[in-house]
């Protein structure tokens, strides 16, 4: 059998040769904590899951879904944009749904890029705008974010002949896996760049809710004429702890999002609509729940923050959300590292060259393990590590 040419340009996935290195050691015996994955260890709130029992009773709603997203979906995000940042958005032709914001971020590589044209993409980053971009025949221009410059990207050091293949720039504050987080003005210096140089800006703000510390996460479409230029993608996802449930939307530019339903109309059929009006629940009633994540969140923040730091390491102590960047101690590498405190401790972090070059001599803590399993990785990682 032969496969595509697509498939031979997709790197080997170093998260699976993570997981093997897990399941070696479990398989040892040895009792894994892991930081790894940033998948919410707290259950969907009830009130969603109840509606999406009542919902999903109803016959109305198990016939194909709308393309771009039950009208109430729509209506109640764009309430919801409304509410949070004070931005006004037409649900008829601002926004779709999406199944997680992952797949609308994948396909907007295929309604944008063809081969030749270049994709900006930070790194050390998710991954997924890269494998799109190369998934879509294009090149990514790596934008490296350093922790001197506060891990924004360099937009006036790109050259102008990159610039001119260049047809979308991704953005993703608050940051995975750096936790780094954008004001206002970085926004505005990148939708100025955007239209100078005639680039679409594509904004991940799948963290927008998580933050700490009196920070509140801006909305790129808060910038005065974002919208000429600007996408927005958001997740329930984090926001609700609904990983699971595959429900996000992207809004902003009509003309951007109707390519990108053009597309999506093309390969996907919608989510469940029982699972999108638990997404209205989720939206119009459940900040409370947000609050209660943030503050569990920040309080597994603070005691490993200064865990690490008595033990003469150095964390970052985000803003943003749900990750620690961790800088790894003199004479290691991230894997080196990572592979230390994974043999001596049964303590997992990820290494940050997983998600780009300039993550070397990082590693990525995420904060969603219960906070029992916190205190056993802290007791653990002082009595190996502990010095004098
Ligand atoms: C930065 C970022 N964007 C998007 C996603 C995708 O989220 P989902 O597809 O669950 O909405 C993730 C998930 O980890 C992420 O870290």
């Amino acid at each position: 059998m032969r496969y595509s040419r697509r498939l031979d340009r997709i790197p080997p996935y170093l998260f699976a040769q993570i997981d093997r290195k897990i399941a070696e050691k479990k398989a040892q015996g040895v009792d894994v904590i892991s930081f790894g994955v940033g998948d919410p260890d707290v259950p969907t709130p009830d009130g969603i899951v109840d509606r999406l029992c009542l919902e999903a009773r109803k016959p109305e709603n198990h016939r194909y879904p709308s393309y771009f997203g039950l009208p109430e979906f729509r209506l109640a995000a764009s309430r919801w944009l409304e509410r949070r940042f004070g931005v006004t958005v037409d649900p008829s032709c601002e926004m779709i749904s999406l199944m997680g914001s992952k797949e609308g971020i994948a396909h907007m590589a295929l309604a944008v890029l063809d081969p030749g044209d270049i994709a900006l993409v930070p790194e050390p980053s998710y991954p997924v705008y890269a494998m799109g971009t190369l998934l879509a025949g294009a090149e990514s221009h790596f934008l490296p974010l350093e922790a001197s410059g506060g891990f924004l990207p360099d937009l006036e050091g790109i050259s102008t002949d990159v610039l001119a293949r260049a047809k979308i720039l991704w953005l993703n504050y608050p940051n995975n896996p750096t936790g780094a987080v954008a004001e206002m003005d970085f926004f505005e210096r990148a939708v100025e760049f955007s239209k100078r140089n005639d680039i679409i800006l594509a904004h991940d703000n799948a963290y927008s809710e998580i933050t700490y510390d009196g920070f509140v996460a801006p909305s790129v479409l808060q910038v005065d004429g974002a919208r000429d230029v600007a996408v927005e993608f958001h997740s329930l996802s984090k926001t609700f702890n609904m990983t699971g449930w595959r429900i996000g939307f992207a809004c902003g530019n009509s003309d951007i999002i109707d390519a990108l339903g053009t597309i999506k109309t093309n390969i996907d059929s919608g989510i469940f609509n029982a699972v999108q009006l638990a997404g209205v629940e989720a939206l119009d009633n459940r900040q409370q729940d947000v609050d209660r994540m943030v503050g569990i969140y920040r309080e597994r923040r603070d005691l490993l923050v200064s865990l690490l730091t008595s033990l003469g390491w150095e964390p970052s102590r985000p803003l943003g959300s749900i990750y620690i960047w961790l800088k790894v101690p003199d004479g290691f590498d991230s894997v080196g590292f990572s592979e230390q405190v994974l043999d001596r401790a049964g303590v997992f972090f990820t290494p940050g060259n997983a998600y780009g070059p300039s993550g070397e001599g990082f590693v990525r803590l995420s904060l969603t393990v219960p906070d029992e399993r916190v205190q056993e990785a802290i007791g653990r990682l002082e009595e190996v590590f502990k010095v004098g």
